[in-house]
């Protein structure tokens, strides 16, 4: 692609510097090129000609916040799909839930599980079909599971609930049936499951997203805190146990870790897997 105007290294540092304390995510040097492409027909299309001035319209014009989050739609990773890392999810069905059902059925009722940066909502889905799959949530049961994220663009697809063959590649096809109506090519989440599940935009980041959410059971935060910086990981992690009850259970991705983060969870091994636990219960 031919450039009209590039994304000079001081603008990719204000870029970098804005994005990450206001989401976490820190965009490391090689990214420089990565930015250009995928912001530049942006800034082009609103007649703008340069980063720099792109940036400021995001800081500053009162349609910013929209800007900002269109932007943050274009820069994130929002790769998923159903059943992904299957070890933790069973553990959630054939460990977790029976644990919240025990606990809770003489008392509330009431489980709320959140998916923090649930992308396009495959991972609510999933959780939303283990827990229908245990046959142990009937009408009289308050069953949330809520996808937050801070890509719009992600956030109308989950709420849409229709998917392509692609999200599909871990799933067996008797969920897909059970679970979805076929329709020319696309699958739409049946009410079995969507109605479970609602999803809000939030930033694992900030502490006002998590004022509306306490006493969480089980928060799955997986795949997120990878593209955060270190500092970032702590003050998320440190929402999300604001955010959980005592007890409650952290999910995390395969290749991310609290170890020297947070003394809050304890470790909870599985033969497959393993997952925290907030301490104190
Ligand atoms: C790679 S996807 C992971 C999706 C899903 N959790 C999974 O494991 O399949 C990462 C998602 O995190 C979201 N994200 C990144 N930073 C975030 C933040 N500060 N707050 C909330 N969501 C965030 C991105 O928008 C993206 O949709």
């Amino acid at each position: 692609m031919i450039y009209q105007f590039e994304l000079s290294e001081l603008e990719f540092r204000l870029f970098r510097d804005f994005i990450h304390e206001k989401f976490g995510i820190y965009l490391k040097d090689e990214k420089i090129s990565f930015i250009q492409m995928k912001l530049y027909p942006r800034v082009l299309s609103l007649g703008l000609s340069s980063f720099g001035d792109y940036l400021n319209l995001i800081k500053y014009d009162p349609d910013g916040e929209k800007e900002l989050s269109r932007m943050v739609s274009l820069l994130t990773n929002n790769e998923t799909y159903f059943f992904r890392e299957l070890p933790q999810l069973k553990v959630f069905r054939d460990v977790l839930l029976p644990q919240l059902r025990e606990k809770k059925i003489s008392r509330s009722k009431k489980i709320r599980v959140v998916s923090a940066g649930c992308s396009t909502g495959e991972e609510v889905y999933t959780l939303a079909m283990l827990t229908f799959e245990t046959g142990s949530f009937f009408w009289d049961w308050d069953v949330r599971i809520v996808g937050m994220d801070i890509s719009e663009t992600a956030l109308e697809a989950a709420r849409r609930g229709i998917y392509y063959n692609s999200s599909f590649r871990m799933t067996e096809p008797a969920y897909v049936k059970k679970f979805f109506s076929y329709n020319s090519g696309d699958y739409q989440a049946k009410d079995n499951i969507k109605r479970m599940t609602s999803f809000v935009y939030g930033n694992i980041t900030d502490q006002q997203t998590w004022e509306g959410l306490r006493d969480v059971d089980v928060i799955f935060c997986r795949n997120v805190l990878i593209y955060f910086s270190e500092e970032k990981v702590k003050t998320a992690v440190n929402n999300l146990s604001q955010a959980m009850r005592k007890g409650g259970h952290l999910l995390l991705g395969h290749s991310e870790t609290l170890t020297g983060i947070s003394d809050d969870f304890e470790l909870v091994r599985f033969p497959e897997t393993f997952i925290y636990q907030k301490k104190g219960a």
